[in-house]
C-alpha cells in the first residue's frame, strides 16, 4: 500500500454547510433567525482563537453571534446568572460555555445549569443520556463530525470492529456510544482503550476503523495499525517547531507518515477532523432553532 486516501474535514463541512445554508433560509423565511452565544470565562489564549471562530463562522452562515466575555475573576454566580439569562433569552437558540473553565468555578454545576434544549455542545447529563440511549436532540460536535466522515467518505461501518483510543467524556466514551447506536454511520463493534489498557497495540491492530483521541504526539505508530485500516486522528497537540514562524506546530496522535503507507484512508492533523467541530455545532445551533420554530424535519 502506498499512500492512503485522505478523509479532509475541510472537504465534508463545505458540503454540511451548504445544506445547513438551506435550512437557515427556510428559518429566516418564516421569521427565526438562528442564534448562537459562546461565553468566554477568562483570557485564555487557545479559547479565544476557538470562540472567535465560532463567531465568525455563525456571521457567515447569517446566523445570530452573540460573545460574552466574563474576567477571569468572575464568580460561579456570576456565570450562573449569565446562563440563566441565555435560558430565558428566545433570541438565542443554542449556546456553550467554553471551557476549561478557571480552576475555582464548578464545571459541572455550569454544565447542568444549561437548558438542554439549548445545549448545543451536548454537554448536559440529560442530553448525554438521549445520546446514549439512541433517541438524541443533539449529538456531540466532535464525535459528530467523525462519523459524518465516515459517512460522507462512503466507508461502511456496519459490523466494523470500530476501536477508539481514549475515555474522555468529550471524545473518546460518546464516540464509543455513537458507534454502537443502530444505524447510518454506526452499527459497529466497539472497543474503547485508554491509558491503562494491558496490550494497547494488541487491540488496535484488530481495528478496521482506528479513532484515536488520546492527546499524545506520535502515540499510534505503524506497527498498531493493521494493513488497510481506517485510520481517524482527533488529536491536537501543539509541538515546539524552531522551523515554523510561531515557533510551534499542531501534531495528531497519528504518525502520520508512517501510518499513512499501511492505512487505506487517514484523517491528517490539521485540516482533518479540526474543521469538524464548528461545523457540528453550527448544525445543532440549526437544529435547536428549528425545534423552538417547531420545524418537522
Ligand atoms: N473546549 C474545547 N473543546 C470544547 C468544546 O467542544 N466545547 C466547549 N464548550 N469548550 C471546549
Amino acid at each position: 500500500m502506498t499512500g492512503a486516501r485522505l478523509i479532509l474535514g475541510k472537504d465534508v463541512s463545505e458540503s454540511i454547510y451548504s445544506e445547513l445554508r438551506v435550512r437557515i433560509q427556510a428559518l429566516k423565511n418564516n421569521g427565526t433567525t438562528p442564534g448562537l452565544a459562546v461565553v468566554l470565562v477568562g483570557d485564555d489564549p487557545a479559547s479565544q482563537v476557538y470562540v472567535r471562530m465560532k463567531g465568525k463562522m455563525c456571521e457567515e452562515l447569517g446566523m445570530r453571534s452573540l460573545t460574552i466575555t466574563l474576567p477571569p475573576s468572575a464568580t460561579q454566580e456570576e456565570l450562573l446568572a449569565k446562563i440563566g439569562e441565555l435560558n430565558r433569552d428566545p433570541g438565542i437558540h443554542g449556546f456553550l460555555v467554553q471551557l476549561p473553565l478557571p480552576g475555582h468555578m464548578d464545571e459541572e454545576e455550569v454544565i447542568n445549569a444549561i437548558d438542554p434544549r439549548k445545549d448545543v455542545d451536548c454537554f448536559h447529563p440529560s442530553n448525554v443520556g438521549r445520546m446514549l440511549i439512541g433517541n438524541p436532540d443533539f449529538l456531540p460536535a466532535t464525535p459528530a463530525g467523525v462519523q459524518q466522515m465516515l459517512i460522507r467518505s462512503g466507508i461502511d461501518t456496519s459490523g466494523r470492529h470500530v476501536v477508539v483510543v481514549g475515555r474522555s467524556n468529550i471524545v473518546g466514551k460518546p464516540m464509543a456510544a455513537m458507534m454502537l447506536q443502530k444505524g447510518k454511520g454506526a452499527d459497529s463493534t466497539v472497543t474503547v482503550v485508554h491509558s491503562r489498557t494491558k496490550d494497547l497495540p494488541s487491540a488496535t491492530r484488530q481495528a478496521d476503523i482506528l479513532i484515536v483521541a488520546i492527546g499524545k504526539p506520535k502515540f499510534i505508530t505503524a506497527d498498531m495499525v493493521k494493513d488497510g485500516a481506517v485510520v481517524i486522528d482527533v488529536g491536537t497537540n501543539r509541538v515546539d517547531d524552531p522551523s515554523s514562524p510561531k515557533g510551534s506546530r499542531l501534531v495528531g496522535d497519528v504518525d502520520f507518515d508512517a501510518v499513512r503507507e499501511k492505512a487505506s484512508a487517514i484523517s491528517p492533523v490539521p485540516g482533518g477532523v479540526g474543521p469538524m467541530t464548528i461545523c457540528m455545532l453550527m448544525a445543532n445551533t440549526v437544529a435547536a432553532a428549528e425545534m423552538a420554530a417547531e420545524v418537522i424535519r
